[in-house]
Parts: C-alpha cells; structure tokens; sequence
C-alpha cells in the first residue's frame, strides 16, 4: 500500500508556532525523510468559510499568508502538493455521499465541534455548514487515500470521525476507502502549546500568539513580556515551572547543544529548572535564552519568507498545478467510490442489460 500524507490549515490567520511545533516542523521532517509516496497539504479555505461566511475576505486575504509560511519552513512544492479545498468540488460530491452515513448526534457528540461551537457562541444558531464539517473532512482525508495525518491533538475527534466514516462506507459498499492514521507530536509541551499569555492555546482572537513572520524585535517584545510565575517576584524567590510559559516553551524548543551556545553554566534544562525552583533565577535571564533558541530557530524561516515574498505570482502558479495534481487524484478516488455505490450508471453494462432483458415483451 503507498504512504501517503494529507493534512491542512485554515486560512483565517499566518501561521504561529502551536502550528509550528504541533504538525508544520513535523510536516517538513517527513517529506525530507522520503518516505511516502505523496504529501498533500491542502489550504482548507472552505472549511475556513464554514464559520466565517460573513467575512470571506479574510479567508481570500489569508490564503497566500498560508502558503508563503508553508514554503518558508522547508514545505517544498517540488516534493509535496499544496493545494486550496475549495478548487477541488469532488470534494463536495463526497461529503454529498458521506452525509448520509453519520447521525446527528454523532455530529453532536463531537468534542471539538462541541468545544468550538460553545467558543463562537454559535449555541442555537450553528450554521449546518459547520456542523456538518468533520464529514467534510473526513471527504479530504479519504479522496488522497491519506494513510498518515500529522495534525495537532485538537484533531483527534475528525480522525476518529473519518475512520468511523470509512468503516461505515466500506461495510455497506464493499473495500474502497482506507482508514487513516493520525501523528501527533511527540513531545508533551509540543502537543499543545500555550499562548505567551498562560492560556490554554495560542489563538490569534487572544493576541498571544508568536507569529512566524513576527520580526525579531516583535518577537523579542512578546517573549520578554511572557506569562511566568506570578509568584516569582524577586529573583532569590523560590519559582514554579509548572504552568509557566517560559518552561513550556523552553520543554518544546530547547536543544542541548543550546545550552553550550547560549547558557553554558548550566548543563541542561533540569538544572535550569532546579535552579529555577530554588530561587536565585531570574525571569530575565530564562526569557533571554528562550529568545535565543526561538531566534535561531525563526530567522532562517523569516529570511526564506522575505523572499518567497518577492514572487507572490509565482505562488499563486504553485497552488495552481497543485491543485490539478490534487483534483487529479481526488477524481480518481470519486470514480471508485461512484462505482461502489453503484451509481455509475451508464458504464454499468450489467444494470442496463438486466433491465433491457426484463422489459423487452419480443423475448
Ligand atoms: N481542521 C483543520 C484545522 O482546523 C484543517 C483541515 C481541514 C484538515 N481538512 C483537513 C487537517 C484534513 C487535516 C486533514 O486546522
């Protein structure tokens, strides 16, 4: 069976570092390992309209943000196809055929349907469109015949949705769609990361995401200014690390070779962290180094943007051919499925000869 990758953003925002460490870095290392057959990576700009039909203005704006971050870390067109949902319709004709396999209540049960609806304050006015949205991209997944999704954990509840989906599919009409598997980082703090406010989750209606085309000054302000220990006040104060921002972020970016560059009296982040809890730490101090690693780690991506930048035309006729390739190998998938269910009527000799047969009255 081939390897294959699908997975996507909305474009309601440039991408920001949860997006980095929670599925674009890992993106990146897996198309350079050269182990699958073929990456998709779709710009889910229709999903994207699905709770933002009033503004669609932004999601047209956003989709070259998208793509100029995806081409700055590393995603490569010559190797992955990056594509925008909306110019692929057998999509639509998928989910057509898809609705009528999942229940209301499954919809209802979904948790980060259910998580999201409560955040947009949707409660009795939920647009269909929107609810019905995890069947949509359950159709994403399945028409590139994705074995591998790299997604943040906030996905999980889709790829459970899709694999019940496929099962669902494949039992009524026989063999056709492949149940896909989900890659979550693995590491803990990269799973989800905070906003620089403590929050929960880097959001950009929060303000307290780092973005990846921030400048160095503005990520140096917005590091300075992160949420840590409010019981820290003076440096010999005993500190937490629990729940403090910095440590998060230095557990999901911190190398060890980062020590010997920027850090060296300490030997690793336990002792960091020790000394920390001790008292006798600065917030200062762990604020500059965290600065230093995310960097080193931003400016190369800042640099390649800059000029990616300089050939929006050129983007534009990336995601162009990719969503030929994409549209493509969707068509294919939808021919399948087609004749599975059997409404491939007119190449179905046998339906067309059984009923000739029947009717004919010279028999
Ligand atoms: N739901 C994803 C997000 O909010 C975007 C997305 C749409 C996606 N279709 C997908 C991700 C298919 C993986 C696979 O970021």
């Amino acid at each position: 069976m081939n390897k294959i990758i699908l997975t996507g953003d909305r474009p309601t925002g440039r991408l920001h570092l949860g997006h980095y460490v929670g599925s674009l870095k890992r993106r990146v290392e897996l198309q350079n390992s050269g182990e699958f057959d073929k990456i998709y990576i779709m710009i889910a700009d229709a999903q994207a309209l699905t709770d933002n039909a009033d503004n669609p203005e932004k999601v047209r704006q956003n989709i070259i943000e998208v793509a100029l971050d995806y081409m700055a870390c590393g995603i490569d067109p010559g190797r992955s196809t990056i594509f925008i949902q909306s110019q692929i319709a057998e999509l639509c004709e998928l989910t057509f055929y898809y609705l009528n396999l999942v229940t209301v209540s499954r919809l209802q049960r979904n948790p980060t349907v259910k998580n999201e609806i409560q955040m947009r304050n949707f409660e009795a006015s939920i647009p269909v469109g929107f609810f019905t949205y995890p069947i949509s991209q359950a159709s994403d997944i399945t028409a590139f015949k994705a074995t591998v999704v790299p997604v943040g954990e906030d996905q999980k509840p889709m790829l459970e949705q899709t694999n019940e989906i496929v099962r669902k599919f494949n039992s009524i009409y026989g063999q056709t769609l492949i149940e896909p598997q989900i890659l979550l980082p693995d590491n803990q703090a990269c799973l989800r990361l905070p906003g620089t406010d403590g929050k929960a989750k880097m959001s950009k209606s929060l303000g307290n995401c780092i973005y990846l085309s921030d400048s160095a000054d503005q990520v140096r302000k917005k590091v300075m200014g992160m949420y840590t220990d409010p019981g820290h006040i003076k440096v010999s104060d005993p500190g937490k690390i629990e729940g403090n921002t910095v440590f998060t972020y230095l557990d999901a970016f911190c190398k060890p070779e980062d020590f010997r560059k920027y850090l060296p009296e300490y030997a690793n982040l336990d002792e960091l962290k020790a000394h920390y809890q001790r008292g006798g730490l600065g917030d200062v101090k762990v604020k500059r180094f965290l600065e230093s690693i995310l960097q080193e780690e931003l400016e190369p991506i800042r640099m390649r943007r800059k000029e990616l930048e300089q050939d929006i035309e050129g983007i534009y006729r990336i995601l162009e051919q990719g969503c030929e390739v994409a549209r493509k190998a969707a068509a294919q998938t939808l021919g399948e499925v087609r004749a599975a269910m059997k409404i491939n009527y007119f190449s179905d000799r046998e339906l067309i000869a059984e009923q000739a047969r029947r009717y004919r009255t010279d028999k």
